[in-house]
């Protein structure tokens, strides 16, 4: 049998990172050196081993074993192991949720995970390569199934991988997505040329019956992505949701994500086995067809492995905090810390084609963020809600969004719109503050407060951070953490000197005592609305009914279990395995943290020499924490994560209504008001 010690060092590595040798001992250490440990002075220039990064340098569209090839290029470094987890375990500190993953309550126990001892093995474990040991993180993270909580390694998200077969899970199975065949013409040449190279006929495949996938009967098949790679939401079954295709209006424009299936930031897979029936398929028996990914890279583009790792892996000036006391005015952004978008990078979804966009003409306040409508009829009023940010959102100014919910709500009124259907099918969230205005304009100032009660951890250097910032006298415009950024219970703006951690309350999950700070709630002056906001509501809120697939993140997930907890807002959820239970609101966490913020906030208070604060990351990546909770009304012990609410109404999606906006609000105008 062959020993190890026969084999070189650098076949060492690539053997294991192809997963040839995953499972064998670690290299003893008695053995005799290995002759080719020095590899450094073995070859001349020219019979360097090939660098995998060159091989794919300037090309969009690659082989993802090759793109693979380029990110497992670069060895594992302790040093940078131990810098990484010691941000990562010291940003974990400010997790509000990071007890309940001790057992998580049903029915989101697939979420249990001790993390700490978690971190304990990743900081254990020999890996071969860089990539293997931030891909260990990723995991741990993305398996939290909390897309406000993730190690984001920049170095490993820099390409797409993309199967030209998305799914749909309709009534009558699951299929290729029929429209499959036109949609991926936008990638252009280089895309389908790629595809002829490996002699796939995807269009062939749109709208085929699909059976097996990866060797298992679809439906688990989908299941297993949902559990192990989609990650974001704490519902199984809003994860089901997120591995399927289906339509979004993230940034202006209404387009197909592909889902968890046939998209990846990460690249793990080279080719999918799929067991289908095609459309044209002459005997009507299964073909089994394994359909290749492609790897799609959008960014700067790099040479070689030194440039790749220049651009994307070294940290840059951009990667940790500055201390804002230091800053610029106009540089300063403490906003940036109350929203989220769900997706890591950026993932190129194409375009939703022609046939699916809607018909009927814009209404009043629509301009791409948020699209509103009046369904046939006059009766009933569509406010389509991609995302809760606003235009001018990148300056404190949140304008756009009021203006456009006034205006769709006047001329709604103006028609004689009696019924309001709001669609929130993949929001991503946003500003808190702009949802909480939107439940507010619907409910009425009457009503009173719009928001829920809210509680910060109180770990050690949290409580440090409000003395420092009391002591210094900073605002809300240099730190996310002053008291200046809450109102009392009762409505009444903090002041300066209030310290919210002065005493802690006492808080215990699954046996652990983590106290938190005082109760509060959001203040949103920024939030301009033209006009005053009417007493009562513009339409009776029995005729409010909320649309979505479930994937409804962050601020979309506030707004939405505001209207159910305290209006009994009819919601309906679309998609889903029929025989599984599913929640309304994907990732209700409440403010999201990404590392640079909480890193800014440890500098502007000067607590960055602290014991307790961790070091400036060496690399380049991000690490985002849930930072706050917010509590229901149904049990004011229990954040909204853990609550659960399934919608009064489901709808399996079919060959009508998938993809297409407007149908799916006709059946639901139907459905609920017909
Ligand atoms: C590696 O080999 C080169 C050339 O033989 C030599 O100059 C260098 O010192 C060696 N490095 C180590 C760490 O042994
Ligand atoms: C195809 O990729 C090459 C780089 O390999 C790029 O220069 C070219 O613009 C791409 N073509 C299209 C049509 O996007
Ligand atoms: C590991 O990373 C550190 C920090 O970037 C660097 O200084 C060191 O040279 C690296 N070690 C090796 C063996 O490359
Ligand atoms: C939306 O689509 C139009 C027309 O295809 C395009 O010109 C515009 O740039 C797109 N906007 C965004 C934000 O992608
Ligand atoms: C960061 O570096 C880039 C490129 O080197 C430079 O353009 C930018 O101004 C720098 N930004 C800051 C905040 O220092
Ligand atoms: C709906 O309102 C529009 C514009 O006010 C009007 O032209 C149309 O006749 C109305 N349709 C119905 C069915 O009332
Ligand atoms: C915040 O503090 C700065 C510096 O003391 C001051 O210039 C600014 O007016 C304050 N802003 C608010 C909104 O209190
Ligand atoms: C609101 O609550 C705070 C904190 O309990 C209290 O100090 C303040 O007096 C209250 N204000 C009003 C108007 O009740």
């Amino acid at each position: 049998m062959l020993s190890f010690r026969f084999l070189c060092s650098w076949l060492l590595p690539s053997l294991l990172s192809r997963g040839l040798l995953a499972a064998a001992a670690p290299i003893r250490e008695d053995l005799p050196p290995d002759p080719c440990a020095n590899t450094t002075g073995l070859y001349s220039r020219q019979d360097l081993p090939p660098d995998p990064c060159a091989k794919i340098a300037g090309l969009e569209f690659v082989d993802p074993a090759d793109a693979i090839a380029c990110q497992k290029s670069f060895p594992f470094n302790e040093t940078l192991r131990q810098n990484v987890l010691s941000v990562v375990s010291r940003v974990f500190d400010f997790y509000t949720f990071e007890d309940f993953y001790l057992d998580s309550p049903p029915p989101f126990q697939e979420s249990t995970k001790n993390i700490r001892a978690e971190l304990e093995r990743i900081s254990n474990t020999p890996y071969a390569t860089d990539y293997d040991f931030n891909m260990d993180l990723y995991d741990l993270t993305n398996q939290l199934n909390d897309g406000h909580t993730r190690w984001l390694p920049t170095c490993y998200l820099t390409y797409q991988n993309i199967l030209p077969a998305p799914i749909v899970l309709l009534d009558e199975g699951v299929f290729i997505a029929p429209d499959s065949d036109s949609l991926f013409d936008q990638f252009g040449s280089n895309f389908t040329d790629y595809f002829a190279a490996k002699g796939l006929d995807w269009r062939r495949l749109a709208g085929a019956k699909v059976l097996e996938i990866g060797g298992m009967p679809a439906c688990d098949y989908i299941d297993s992505v949902a559990r192990t790679a989609s990650g974001n939401y704490l519902d199984h079954n809003v994860r089901v949701n997120s591995v399927l295709s289906s339509y979004q209006l993230p940034n202006g424009n209404l387009s197909q994500r592909l889902g968890d299936l046939a998209s990846s930031l990460v690249l793990r897979q080279t080719s999918l086995k799929f067991s289908l029936i095609p459309v044209d398929s002459p005997s009507g028996n299964p073909e089994c067809i394994d359909v290749p990914f492609v790897a799609f890279f959008g960014g700067n583009p790099f040479d070689d492995g030194p440039s790749y790792w220049d651009l994307y892996c070294a940290a840059t000036n951009t990667t940790n905090g500055v201390d804002q006391r230091e800053s610029s005015e106009a540089s300063r952004s403490p906003t940036r810390a109350v929203r989220v978008k769900v997706e890591a990078g950026s993932p190129s979804e194409p375009d939703l084609p022609p046939p699916f966009l809607p018909t009927l003409p814009q209404s009043d306040g629509s301009n791409g963020l948020m699209n509103t409508y009046i369904l046939p009829g006059n009766k009933t009023g569509v406010m389509f809600i991609g995302t809760f940010e606003s235009e001018q959102s990148d300056n404190n100014d949140l304008a756009q969004f009021p203006a456009d919910v006034v205006a769709a709500v006047a001329t709604f009124q103006a028609s004689g719109v009696t019924n309001l259907l709001i669609d929130v099918t993949n929001n991503g969230g946003g500003f808190i503050c702009l949802g909480l205005f939107l439940h507010q304009y619907l409910a009425g100032t009457n009503f009173g407060l719009p928001g829920f009660q809210t509680t910060t951890r109180a770990n050690p250097l949290a409580q440090k951070i409000v003395k420092s910032d009391i002591a210094e006298g900073l605002n809300r415009t240099v730190s996310v953490y002053s008291p200046d950024n809450w109102l009392f219970l009762n409505g009444t703006h903090m002041p300066l000197d209030f310290d919210y951690y002065d005493p802690t309350l006492p808080y215990v999950i699954n046996g652990q005592q983590d106290p938190t700070s005082q109760r509060f709630t959001d203040f949103c002056p920024d939030v301009q609305v033209p006009g005053p906001i009417p007493p009562d509501p513009p339409f009776d809120l029995s005729n409010v009914v909320i649309v979505g697939n479930g994937n409804c993140a962050s601020t979309c997930a506030i707004f939405t279990t505001l209207m159910f907890e305290r209006h009994q807002t009819k919601i309906v959820t679309f998609g889903g395995h029929p025989d599984q239970s599913i929640e309304y609101k994907g990732m209700a966490g409440t403010q999201v943290l990404e590392w640079v913020a909480l890193d800014t906030e440890i500098k502007t208070t000067g607590l960055k020499d602290d014991p307790l604060a961790p070091p400036d990351l060496l690399v380049n990546a991000g690490m985002r924490y849930n930072s706050r909770s917010a509590y229901s009304f149904f049990d004011e012990n229990l954040p909204i994560a853990y609550v659960s609410e399934p919608p009064q109404f489901r709808f399996p999606y079919t060959a009508e209504t998938y993809n297409n906006p407007e149908k799916v609000w006709t059946f639901v105008e139907n459905q609920i008001f017909g």
